[in-house]
């Protein structure tokens, strides 16, 4: 398909024009309660999964690799996410202890990235998180070996009814390849649309997590 058909034709001067400028935005001086500021926004407007992120992680050849993940906490210590620790984005971590993070808030037309350091959450935060995750989440935690070659859906699905049946009526314990990462930034921006494409970006850096924030406009 050519790509004039499949990719939107650049915005007419018109359109620019009626592009919205949204006033002041960087409503807040510490950049986590500004994320948390934009996520609340991005929670009434957005159609589903405002938490989304998209999470980038090098691999041992130094080649970037990209997945979308919900974010499942934010506060001083950073941002933190769930998933298979024996996935390839865990293989990863677990070699290069650093990611890059994107929110894009279509609805309000805002992007929010962060890059940091990576730590296991304690396995109490797992369990607890765990713990409330629906039964049948659980029970595919158990049964999905997340990232490996898989000779068919039926084979998970024979997984699932397999773990199903093995804890019966029992609870549904958080297995050890399932846990969460904390993602602690050094360094945050956000971009908010403006008319024009004179987009606004305020960036916050830090030299180590416990080091005081700095801010810095960019161009767009
Ligand atoms: C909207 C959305 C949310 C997702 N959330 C998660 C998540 O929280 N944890 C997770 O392990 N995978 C999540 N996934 C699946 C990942 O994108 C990815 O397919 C999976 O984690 C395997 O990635 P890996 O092979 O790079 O480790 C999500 C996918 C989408 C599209």
């Amino acid at each position: 398909m050519a790509a004039d058909r499949l990719i939107p034709p650049s915005p007419s001067e018109e359109t620019y024009a009626v592009d919205q400028d949204q006033g002041e935005v960087f409503t807040e001086d510490d950049p986590i309660a500004l994320f948390a500021a934009w996520l609340t926004l991005a929670k009434k407007t957005e159609p589903n999964d405002p938490n989304t992120m998209a999470l980038a992680t090098v691999d041992a050849q130094g080649m970037p690799d990209l997945r979308m993940v919900l974010l499942k906490d934010v506060d001083a210590s950073g941002l933190t996410f769930y998933t298979n620790t024996e996935s390839a984005k865990g293989e990863q971590l677990a070699d290069s202890p650093m990611a890059a993070i994107c929110f894009h808030w279509k609805s309000i037309r805002r992007q929010v990235r962060f890059r940091g350091h990576v730590t296991p959450v304690s396995n109490e935060e797992a369990d607890a998180y765990f713990a409330t995750r629906a039964r049948s989440a659980r029970i595919g935690a158990h049964a999905s070996a997340q990232s490996r070659p898989m000779d068919g859906r039926f084979v998970l699905e024979k997984q699932v009814a397999l773990k199903a049946a093995q804890f019966g009526i029992k609870e549904v314990t958080r297995p050890s390849h399932w846990s969460g990462y904390r993602v602690s930034p050094v360094q945050i921006e956000f971009w908010v649309n403006r008319p024009f494409r004179l987009h606004d970006r305020l960036q916050f850096t830090r030299e180590n997590v416990s080091a005081d924030w700095k801010t810095a406009r960019l161009y767009p």
